[in-house]
């Protein structure tokens, strides 16, 4: 197998089809071991960055991908005609849902139609975007069929889920684990073989549904336990007991258990939405998947959850909720990233506004400004007297570079939904934590 060799001889292009928060990461390890990758987004403005050598991505360093740019290891480009110079393609782009929360396929079925387009033999194309089962064989190949070329034979197919974790210091593409299931076993091995070029461990498994559904019981998995958590969370406030010295506690037991921490939603690009692919899937097997609803009801709650303890504690304001100054700190979906999508704190301040509050703002270093019901919103400077200004500071995102003692001892009064306060020291009543259990 020509291709095959020359994989394992390292004389091998890649082309990568999205070039967002999986995508580049994924193309700059190839580039850092020697091997050539074009970056192919239909975001222009991403593309000319990349062209003058600028990163966008928090976790990579800017000078990796100067180099890899100046170098020409790296080529982006917005034309789809450069994967026919690569040969291993991997289809990198969103799948989100729909308003109805039904999944949307359309970006990999883009693709993979501009993939289809230009193969030639001796490629192998390998999916990574998160999707239900049968997506790779049922709707991805039959648009590479119509090539006309003999898959496992004259071209490879294979799913290759991706678990990068942004902000993560530890776990990155290169040293995380990967899977790899191909449509045909020599799919596998090619697919294999490709990933082991930046990945050390590769996991191969029998089948494209087999890697597909793996990947959802991972998201699931966590979706599941943070459920259980935040309806533990709510439980404790009404028996008075502080669910985070219960996680803390129950963590000590070295098997059988691992901690999830409770919060005030979930948010991101994986984890909420992509049970809900699994959901959508099962209904056509008559299956009604009945812990994967469950845990996005109580998860998709929270919001709601956080937007009660905030009124409650306005209401014993000599403020009324239209005048209060709400600051909310931290706005990102999860420590240290700048990624809004799905954030649980933009549903929160949406919920407080649709309540009359006419004084929120936020504070987040990794969030310059977003958007809220149409509106700019800026994030403002940090300062102590910004904290000791506001009415009630929310904690909505645990950051990293905030000074959690300094906050607790300016602030007039927090809503921590993240125990970020917990070394804050002395006389902590102005502090009223989410599963705090009062
Ligand atoms: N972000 C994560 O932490 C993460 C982790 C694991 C898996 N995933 C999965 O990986 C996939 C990609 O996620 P992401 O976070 O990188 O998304 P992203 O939005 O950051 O990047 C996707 C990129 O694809 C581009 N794109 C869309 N259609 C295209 C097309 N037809 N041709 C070329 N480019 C196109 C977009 O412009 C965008 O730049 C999703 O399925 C996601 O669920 C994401």
């Amino acid at each position: 197998m020509g291709l095959l060799r020359k994989i394992e001889s390292r004389d091998f292009s890649v082309a990568i089809i999205g070039l967002g928060y999986v995508g580049l990461p994924l193309a700059i390890e190839f580039t850092k071991a020697g091997v050539k990758a074009y970056g192919i987004d239909v975001d222009k403005k991403k593309v000319q960055q990349l062209q003058r050598g600028e990163n966008y991505i928090q976790d990579l360093s800017d000078n990796v991908v100067r180099e890899a740019v100046e170098k020409k290891l790296l080529i982006a480009e917005t034309d789809p005609s450069v994967i026919t110079q690569a040969d291993v393609i991997y289809i990198c782009v969103p799948t989100p849902f729909t308003p109805n929360k039904e999944p949307d396929i359309s970006f990999i079925l883009n693709a993979s139609e501009a993939t289809a387009e230009h193969l030639r033999s001796e490629q192998c194309v390998v999916l990574k975007s998160t999707t239900f089962p049968t997506t790779t064989e049922e709707y991805v190949l039959p648009i590479l069929e119509k090539s006309g070329l003999k898959i496992g034979e004259e071209y490879f197919l294979a799913f290759s889920p991706e678990r990068i974790d942004p902000g993560n210091k530890v776990w990155h593409t290169g040293n995380t684990p990967i899977v790899v299931g191909g449509v045909t076993p020599e799919c596998t091995k090619v697919a294999a073989a490709a990933n082991r070029v930046i990945i050390e461990h590769v996991h191969e498994v029998s089948s494209p549904n087999v890697a597909e559904m793996e990947k959802l019981l991972e998201n699931i998995f966590r979706s599941v336990n943070i459920a259980l958590v935040n309806e533990l969370a709510q439980l404790c406030d009404r028996m008075g007991i502080n669910i985070w010295d219960v996680v803390e506690a129950a963590a000590t037991k070295p098997f059988g258990y691992m901690p999830f921490w409770p919060g005030p939603g979930i948010g991101g690009h994986c984890i909420l939405i992509d049970p809900y692919y699994l959901s959508w899937h099962a209904r056509s097997d008559d299956f009604v998947t009945n812990f994967v609803t469950l845990a996005a009801e109580v998860n998709e709650s929270m919001p709601y959850y956080v937007r009660q303890m905030v009124l409650r504690e306005i209401a014993y304001l000599p403020v009324t909720l239209k005048e209060a100054q709400v600051l909310i700190l931290g706005v990102a979906f999860k420590r240290d990233v700048d990624d809004l999508r799905h954030s649980p704190a933009l549903k929160v301040m949406e919920l407080l506004t649709e309540d009359g509050a006419e004084n929120i703002n936020y504070i987040d270093p990794h969030v310059p400004q977003l958007e809220l019901n149409g509106v700019t919103m800026r994030s403002l400077a940090y300062s102590e007297e910004r904290i000791a200004e506001a009415d009630i500071v929310l904690i909505t995102t645990d950051h990293t570079s905030f000074d959690y003692r300094e906050i607790a001892r300016h602030a007039k009064l927090i809503v921590d939904t993240r125990n970020a306060t917990k070394d804050a020291e002395g006389d902590r009543s102005n502090i009223r934590l989410l599963g705090g259990g009062s």
